[in-house]
């Protein structure tokens, strides 16, 4: 049994691949949700900045507007002072002179002026525009600002410069509240540092941020400050501002040059008047705290994964462990069970066969057994009438010799016999038949001999029942088997008779089943009959022969060589020589068992061995080798 740490490489692979597509897997799955909430965050983050930049300007508009209103209402306090309005109404009416007016209006002027740092001068206009009294900085003829007659308003001017200082002209009438009449006009010269102040605050708009203040006349844009970084404001800055002051409404523009977005402008209009605060600042400046951001929650969103990922390696690895452990033992198990059935398929077909060649082998002896019967009934039959035969012709011949020698004693002692013996001698031809008897009797006696001969072989040849191992003579054996096959060698009109060569060695008697080893000898020389009847004897110049030899060869085994003339076995042919049922002959002709229960019989009944030597063209040989001492 295997141990965790020490099962197959591939089985380790498989674990390593498993860990790594599911890290892999659920990296791309968090990667893609963290994906798909950091894009609305960016968003999110970046409105977030646009309204900050938007907030900055609304502040600076506040301020300016409070601005403003605190330089009108410093104005319209002043304006509103009861003694100097009287003052003023007498004057316009002629009741009191100018120098008076003049005396009590720069009195009034001086207080105010003494009250806020913010004024720069102050000047007083009677009812008909004329200057009756005039307190700091003078202010230019062309400068006086003076609202319209049915204005009950203070009037603002843009910023103007006067000895390189910037202030705002503030024009506000003086009334008379009960008849709503113009008495007169204060002019007063406001310091604006803290305007500009406000203004170019730079504070939050990084390096790039411009802030700007601007009025429009006749589609023009006036701006109030000198620039921070550029001389001159952009075209988007401007036409922003303009688009602010006409509609009255906050904007928001982003600048792009080409596809590329490069700034963004926040606009507010200042109420009651045609002005508007801008702040431009690059799109990079404004967006970079979004990106710093979102790059530490992208950091932190990605080390999270990375940690999720490693805790489910580090979760997936002993499971995964355990998974592999047990499938090695599944497929451990399975190969058990293959084996099993393999080793137990094989079992079966090793008996099949052995069950194929038991039966096969049964049929021949069967037959060789029925065959053996069938001759030994025959030989036994022919055994009896031969014996008469064979015991009778010596005393035939006996008694033929000793009756010719009594007819030559009487035609010795009587040479003139009767007429009647003389004529039934000559009938006879007496002579002839006295010389031919002997012969005709020896020769009977040659063919007795042979029908002995014959009949003792058949006997031999049959001797299946034999079923115990004998001491044999192996010759005796083969002479029998070739005198049953005597038919076959014949003559036949298209081969000459098969001459049979013996080359006998003088051999002991071998222990065997002779009627077995009669059977092996007949198998391998009715192949050889077989072989050489198949060839074209017409051109051949040799005769077929076949040829035995015996020899006791090495450790004592007798060996018996059967070779032909035949045309010889292909190489293919001979590996699949000793299997049953493998034949090469006519349907019907051949069963292809010859050589198998031959090699059965002396590979395994008799521990001997069986081989084939053959080339094509140059015959067969087969060679039985028999162990003298089993
Ligand atoms: N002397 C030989 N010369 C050439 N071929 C041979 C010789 N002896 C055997 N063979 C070849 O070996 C084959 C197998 O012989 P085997 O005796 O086993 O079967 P068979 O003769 O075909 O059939 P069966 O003997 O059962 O009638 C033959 O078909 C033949 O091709
Ligand atoms: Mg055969």
């Amino acid at each position: 049994m295997k141990t965790n740490r020490n099962y197959p490489t591939n089985s380790q692979q498989l674990q390593r691949l498993l860990i790594l597509y599911w890290a892999l897997g659920s990296f791309a799955i968090s990667a893609v949700v963290a994906l798909m909430s950091i894009i609305p965050l960016y968003n999110q983050l970046k409105k977030q900045e646009e309204r900050n930049l938007q907030f900055a300007v609304h502040t600076r508009t506040m301020t300016v507007e409070q601005f403003l209103s605190r330089a009108k209402d410093i104005a319209e306090q002043i304006t509103s002072r009861t003694k100097g309005r009287q003052q003023l109404e007498q004057y316009n009416q002629g009741r009191i002179g100018m120098s008076e007016v003049a005396a009590f209006g720069t009195q009034l002027l001086t207080d105010a002026m003494k009250r806020t740092e913010d004024i720069a001068g102050i000047t007083r206009l009677d009812g008909a525009g004329a200057v009756v009294a005039r307190v700091g900085l003078p202010i230019p003829t062309e400068l006086l600002l003076v609202p319209p007659i049915a204005s009950f308003e203070a009037l603002v001017s843009h910023p103007i410069e006067l000895q390189s200082e910037s202030y705002l002209v503030v024009g506000a009438p003086i009334i008379n509240p009960t008849s709503l009449q113009r008495v007169g006009t204060d002019i007063l010269l406001f310091k604006i540092t803290g305007l500009q102040r406000i203004i170019t605050d730079y504070t939050g708009l990084g390096e790039t941020g411009e802030t700007i203040i601007g009025a429009v006349n006749n589609n023009e844009v006036q701006l109030f400050f000198p620039l921070r970084n550029q001389v001159r404001a952009s075209a988007s800055m401007l036409g922003a501002i303009e688009k602010t002051v006409a509609s009255g409404e906050a904007q928001l523009v982003k600048v792009s040059t080409g596809s590329e977005e490069t700034a963004i402008v926040a606009t507010e209009p200042i109420k009651n008047s045609n002005w508007a605060v801008a702040i431009e600042i690059d799109r990079r400046e404004l967006y970079a705290p979004v990106n710093r951001q979102l790059v530490i929650v992208g950091m932190a969103i990605v080390f999270m994964i990375l940690l999720g990922t490693g805790g489910v390696v580090l979760l997936l690895r002993p499971l995964a462990d355990r998974a592999i452990v047990h499938m090695d033992e599944l497929e451990e198990k399975n190969q058990e069970k293959i084996q099993e059935v393999t080793n137990l398929l094989a079992e079966k077909t090793v008996a099949l066969e052995e069950l194929k060649q038991a039966q096969t082998q049964l049929v021949q002896n069967d037959k060789m057994a029925a065959l053996g019967q069938l001759i030994a009934g025959v030989a036994h039959e022919i055994n009896n009438p031969t014996s008469f035969i064979y015991g009778n012709i010596d005393p035939a011949t006996e008694y033929a010799d000793d009756l010719i020698e009594l007819i030559k004693l009487y035609a010795q002692h009587y040479p003139q016999p009767h007429p009647e013996i003389e004529s039934a001698a000559a009938r006879m031809d007496l002579e002839f038949l006295l010389a031919d008897f002997p012969k005709l009797l020896a020769s009977m006696k040659v063919g007795a001999d042979r029908i002995k001969e014959i009949v003792q072989s058949l006997r031999n040849f049959s001797r299946l029942d034999e079923a115990e191992m004998k001491q044999v003579d192996v010759h005796e054996g083969i002479d029998s088997t070739l005198m049953i096959l005597e038919s076959r060698l014949k003559e036949k009109p298209d081969r000459p008779r098969i001459e049979i060569i013996k080359e006998y060695s003088k051999l002991p008697l071998v222990p065997c089943y002779p009627g077995q080893l009669n059977q092996v000898f007949m198998n391998i020389l009715v192949n050889a009959i077989d072989a050489i009847d198949e060839l074209n004897h017409q051109e051949l110049s040799q005769p077929s022969k076949i040829l035995i030899s015996t020899s006791l060869g090495e450790s004592d085994r007798v060996a018996i060589k059967i070779k032909d003339n035949g045309p010889g076995i292909p190489e293919i042919v001979q590996n699949s020589l000793f299997e049953p049922f493998f034949t090469t002959k006519p349907v019907g002709k051949g069963t292809g068992l010859g050589l198998s229960i031959s090699y059965q019989i002396i590979v395994d009944r008799h521990g001997g061995q069986l081989r084939c030597v053959s080339s094509p063209d140059a015959g067969t040989e087969f060679v039985i080798e028999i162990p003298q001492g089993s």
